[in-house]
């Protein structure tokens, strides 16, 4: 296929134009389809006044196409990004640009887009499915995207928090409402495409079934009441649909109550990712980001819910060749700033090695290693319930989180980096050699 960066004018908030930037004209960008076992080409058209990328993220490449700092389309450019989707793949993934120092600039222009990558045999197929790309911003008010002078006191909580809105998207749309029948289950693939915002998702009153994260499915569904989606984390879960509340009988019965029981609010609750100095006001409030409205179509009966998805076999922490410590602080790893000249872990291909990512400051920072999935191991110390692959973690304030990684197929330059996106573009990123 065919994605073209480009300036448009598209009202991001309805009935006020905007100058932003779109993937094929749209913000989103279009949904990419495809198969394990495909070959996918893109052909890329960089038509923006600078420099840019595509970066799949998650998705395990070569790293000449990985899309990365590394790897540049100048302005007028062309590049095809062109690689085979290995079996085990299968997962929700999301496409933005990585260019050094401007990604939190061109993502919050409007350029990120999602990829579906469906399994031969996927157990969940039965299952009405909903794309969720949940993104914010923040407008004037004319309706332009308003990115703060960093010599102003919003421009420097901008560079300390990352930039966040206080509008929210699904799909771009504010707050859209999603129709479900009664009875009916569907699966949900949420991606996280906001630059800095964490998401503390629930679907009021009702319990979610966890069924996948990065890099696919779980090995069996997990019973949750809220989830964290951190920057650029996926998740896949199913929902089912209330009772419509008339026909049977509902508590009341009037056409008002009949509505509600219907309807529940899809939301981000309150989550304290932040340093108290630069803690915005309104953090401790929950923001409805969608509707879920059971309809009045006739209800179904949902098909049976497999209790093993998949099967996940765990990297061998006995085949641990070393141990890569990575000190996370404020704009800093390793207490340095990135330089793309330097290498700052070496590896050799196909081994496996453990890291240890270490935040010891008093903001929230997640953690993402390109072109290889990883397995977490624990969190301060506390192993990790279920495996689950994985190409970002996060990594609360003052904590630690170790993974395993294994470097298969692919030798060369890799970015990990904190995903709040202005704290990569100012540094907080490194580089990986697999040789
Ligand atoms: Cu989602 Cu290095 O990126
Ligand atoms: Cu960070």
């Amino acid at each position: 296929m065919t994605i073209t960066a480009a300036p448009a004018r598209i009202a991001m908030v309805p009935g006020k134009p905007a100058d932003v930037y779109a993937y094929n004209g749209s913000v989103p960008g279009p949904t990419l389809e495809a198969h394990e076992g495909d070959h996918v080409i893109i052909h890329y058209h960089n038509r923006l006044p600078e420099e840019s990328t595509i970066h799949c993220h998650g998705i395990h490449l070569p790293a000449r196409m990985d899309g990365s700092p590394l790897e540049i389309v100048p302005p007028g450019g062309d590049f095809d990004y062109d690689f085979t989707l290995k079996a085990g793949s299968a997962g929700t993934y999301w496409y933005h640009p990585h260019p050094d120092n401007r990604s939190e600039y061109q993502v919050s222009k409007g350029l990120y887009g999602a990829i579906v990558v469906r399994a031969k045999a996927d157990p969940l197929a039965a299952f009405p499915e909903k794309l969720l790309i949940l993104s914010d911003n923040r407008f004037t008010g004319n309706g332009s995207i308003d990115f703060a002078d960093a010599s102003t006191l919003p421009g420097e909580l901008d560079a300390e928090n990352g930039r966040e809105g206080n509008v929210f998207f699904v799909n771009g749309q504010i707050e859209p409402a999603i129709s479900i029948r009664a009875g009916e289950t569907q699966r949900w693939r949420v991606i996280n495409a906001s630059a800095s915002r964490i998401y503390r998702l629930a679907v009021a009153g009702r319990t979610l079934l966890h069924v996948g994260s990065d890099g696919g499915l779980f090995e069996h569904p997990v019973a949750v009441k809220e989830l964290l989606l951190a920057n650029s984390e996926r998740a896949e879960f199913l929902v089912t649909g209330g009772d419509t509340g008339g026909e049977t009988g509902g508590d009341t019965g009037g056409h008002n109550s009949r509505h509600a029981a219907g309807v529940a609010k899809f939301e981000t609750l309150p989550y304290d990712r932040y340093a108290s100095q630069t803690r915005p006001g309104d953090w401790d409030e929950a923001r409805t980001l969608a509707t879920l409205r059971t309809n009045y179509a006739r209800p179904v009966l949902a098909p049976p819910i497999p209790n093993t998805l998949r099967v996940i076999p765990p990297l061998d922490t006995g085949a641990a060749r070393a141990i890569h410590v990575v000190v996370f602080s404020q704009g800093l790893i390793n207490n340095a700033v990135m330089d793309m000249h330097r290498v700052d872990v070496h590896a050799t291909l196909n081994a496996t090695d453990i890291w240890e990512i270490q935040n010891v400051v008093a903001m929230d920072h997640p953690f993402h290693l390109h072109g290889f999935q990883f397995q977490v191991l624990d969190r301060d110390g506390v192993p990790e319930p279920f495996r689950s692959w994985k190409d970002v973690v996060n990594v609360p304030k003052h904590s630690s989180v170790r993974i395993i990684v294994r470097y298969t197929d692919y030798p060369g330059r890799w970015m990990f980096h904190c995903h709040i996106l202005g704290h990569e573009d100012h540094g907080m990123m490194a580089i990986l050699e697999v040789k």
